[in-house]
């Protein structure tokens, strides 16, 4: 009862995260936003953030990206977390940067790699983009980073691939609120289901 009260204490001084990830086209942005307006909080948009504030090292011209520079994100992103007085959603495909003792909970967005595809191809990118991000999403590249930095005591997964945004926002409150086992992460296995399939070539071979 007295811890309770301590760490909801430590909760309204200090801010922490709630850490949405996934690969690209997973539905970060979509849920982020859906679930800061039910719960009343900020977004911190890696992206953005890094976008606005010029926090790079370099472009990837290859790749049409802009490469965060860590040592300056990670400070900002802390400073930020720190002005929140409760939780803040901290959204990207590398928000395994936050450091842990800021974290509550993670929520790594899964989807189809077919799924994947159309939405990626929908926003205008090239094969090899289209194809380097299903490869990391088949391979579970986001909660492999995700359980390296937190431990898998806080990290779920959603499979985005069939639910509305009003469906990922209320299963994530779910997640917040109950922290349910059968959402921990290790059940969505895109690899396997390719290879029971025989589909992995058409993923993987050149
Ligand atoms: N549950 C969903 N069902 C159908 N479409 C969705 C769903 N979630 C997101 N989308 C659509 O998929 C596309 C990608 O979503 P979104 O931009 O939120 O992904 P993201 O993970 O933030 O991607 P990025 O890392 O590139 O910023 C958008 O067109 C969005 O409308
Ligand atoms: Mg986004």
């Amino acid at each position: 009862m007295y811890g309770g009260f301590i760490f909801i204490f430590w909760v309204m001084c200090l801010g922490r995260a709630i850490i949405v990830s996934g690969c690209p086209g997973t539905g970060k942005t979509t849920l982020s936003v859906g679930l800061a307006g039910v719960l009343g909080v900020e977004v911190i948009s890696l992206g953005e953030l890094v976008e606005r504030e010029g926090l790079y090292s370099y472009v990837d011209t290859d790749r049409d990206t802009k490469v965060a520079d860590l040592d300056e994100l990670v400070p900002r992103v802390v400073e930020l977390i720190g002005k929140a007085s409760g939780f803040v959603i901290v959204e990207g495909h590398y928000a395994d940067i936050v450091p842990s003792k800021f974290v509550e909970v993670v929520i790594v967005l899964r989807a189809h790699p077919e799924v994947l595809r159309k939405r990626l191809e929908a926003k205008g990118w090239n094969e090899r983009k289209v194809r380097e991000n299903i490869q990391a999403e088949i391979l579970g590249s986001c909660t492999f980073n995700a359980l390296e930095a937190y431990g898998s005591k806080r990290v779920y997964e959603i499979d985005t691939s069939n639910l509305s945004e009003e469906e990922m926002v209320s299963l994530a409150r779910r997640i917040i609120d109950k922290k349910p086992k059968d959402y921990r992460s290790g059940r969505i296995d895109w690899l396997s289901l390719l290879d029971a399939d025989n589909q992995l070539e058409k993923y993987f071979s050149s």
